[in-house]
């Protein structure tokens, strides 16, 4: 199939945030015990951290990280993290036991190494406003009182300077702890950020949303508008779904980002606020919920949950993901995968420095590298084709990310206009014949291989060959328009 697709300079969607490629340190499975943390590894550095998973994650450059969870943090209690003398506790959602040895200043002195800001969800689930603005004082006060004194005693002499908090996590749901109506949530969300708007007006609040119920979104909103600045919603792409129900998901999920948009459009209307609300997808999660633990593992600490192995349709999942966030770039400010190490994640490890990258860390690596700037309509494409672009005006570089679910190549023309081409900076492309096949610490059989002899003409035109099943990136060196 022969196709064309036109990206003008002029036709712009909105700003591709860096915040877009942020990352997610839960306390469940061996995303922090064995993966961002383990003392007894070869690797570890002085305060017990992963040095190659803090290179993996700074080579991934997520600058945002959410930390505690997830659904962990809804019965979390963060003072069991801090000081000395830390309680071993059962963890009651993920069914493991939780040492406090790692809590939330070893997150901080992590999230300083691996040149990420901290994203704190506040546990709005069990925990109570007062919990939740204590963690902040804790963080953000300098000092003179008993929980500033107390982490510049344990961890830091300054503040922290938290400025991103999620209000809890998925409490519409019914699994989660201290579940509530839309109404008896947002109360709950509104008292914590007046509170905590008290001690730092600089936070910016995160409101739980919800991609299923629009009617949740409408309540909460309703009551906390004017006191927060996102509204989150979380992607599940689950992969024991068949192909059309499962890249299906994107097409869902863009759908689901127009509608909440215009949703907080339209109560910024009546409220007459000047403020928008942004999208935060503070959770992405391609997973099978399988989460049987290995025989003897339960109520342990370092269980393997949720190690997930991710074959080629995740990868183009992935990519397709990637081309969703720069074509709403203008409604989703902020997104996480869920999560960073380990768990249904694209980095894994073993023991003893044992590290690999999973396929889908590719085009998560290429749209965080060459992601950030202004994204641009692209004009033209095909049923199976996912595809973006964005600009990075102060590298002078234009990128096209292209993913090809289908099973025959596509030949492409891109055709570029009121830009200035100068040339063809890398064009790569991921796929393989064998789709069942996933990277493991043995063998890498998904990474991104160059596409031999892609060029531009002096009229912008690219012409590509999408292999059948593939991920694709090009990235084309631009001259300042007006200049030769
Ligand atoms: O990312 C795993 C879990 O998925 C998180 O704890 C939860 O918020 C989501 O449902």
């Amino acid at each position: 199939m022969k196709i064309t697709l036109t990206v003008d300079a002029d036709n712009r969607i909105g700003t591709a945030d860096k915040k877009l490629y942020g990352g997610f340190v839960e306390h469940l499975g061996r995303n922090v015990y064995g993966g961002v943390y383990d003392p007894t590894d070869p690797t570890a550095d002085e305060e017990g951290l992963r040095t190659d998973v803090l290179d993996a994650i700074r080579d991934l450059d997520t600058p945002i990280t959410r930390y505690h969870g997830g659904c962990f943090s809804s019965s979390w209690v963060w003072k069991d993290g801090v000081g000395k003398n830390r309680p071993v506790r059962l963890d009651p959602y993920w069914k493991q036991l939780e040492p406090n040895t790692f809590g939330l200043d070893e997150f901080m002195k992590w999230a300083r190494k691996a040149n990420t800001e901290p994203l704190l969800t506040v546990n709005l689930g069990l925990g109570t406003v007062s919990d939740a603005a204590q963690l902040i004082e804790y963080c953000n006060f300098p000092s003179g009182t008993t929980l500033s004194d107390a982490r510049r005693a344990n961890a830091a002499q300054e503040p922290y300077h938290i400025r991103w908090v999620c209000l809890g996590n998925e409490q519409y749901g019914i699994w989660e702890y201290g579940h509530a109506p839309a109404a008896v949530y947002a109360q709950k969300a509104r008292e914590c950020v007046k509170i905590i708007r008290a001690l730092d007006p600089e936070i910016k609040f995160i409101l739980c949303g919800s991609a299923e119920e629009m009617q949740w979104n409408r309540e909460v909103l309703e009551i906390c508008y004017d006191y927060v600045d996102y509204l989150s919603l979380h992607f599940g792409f689950c992969t024991p779904f068949g192909d059309a129900e499962y890249f299906g998901l994107l097409d869902k999920y863009a759908k689901v980002t127009e509608e909440t948009a215009a949703l907080c459009e339209e109560i910024r209307r009546s409220k007459k606020s000047a403020k928008p609300i942004g999208i935060a997808v503070d959770e992405w999660i391609i997973w099978d919920s399988d989460l049987t633990p290995r025989p003897g593992e339960k109520w342990t600490c370092g269980m393997h949950l949720l190690e997930q192995d991710y074959v080629l349709r995740d990868v183009l999942l992935v990519g397709g993901l990637f081309s969703l966030f720069h074509n709403h770039a203008d409604k989703i400010k902020l997104a996480c995968v869920a999560q960073s190490v380990n768990v249904i994640s694209p980095l894994r490890t073993d023991k003893n420095g044992v590290l690999w990258k999973q396929g889908t860390f590719h085009p998560f690596y290429y749209a965080s590298h060459y992601g950030r700037g202004d994204a641009l309509r692209v004009e033209g494409g095909a049923d199976a084709l996912a595809v973006s672009a964005v600009r990075n005006e102060a590298e002078e570089e234009l990128t096209l990310f292209l993913t090809n679910f289908g099973h025959s190549p596509l030949e492409t023309l891109v055709q570029l206009r009121n830009f200035v081409p100068k040339n063809i900076l890398e064009a790569v492309s991921l796929t393989t014949a064998d789709e069942t096949r996933s990277n493991t610490a043995d063998q890498t059989v998904l990474a991104p291989n160059p596409i031999g002899g892609v060029l531009c003409n002096f009229e912008g035109k690219i012409p590509v060959v999408l292999p059948a099943r593939s991920w694709n990136c090009i990235r084309i060196k631009l001259g300042k328009q007006g200049n030769d």
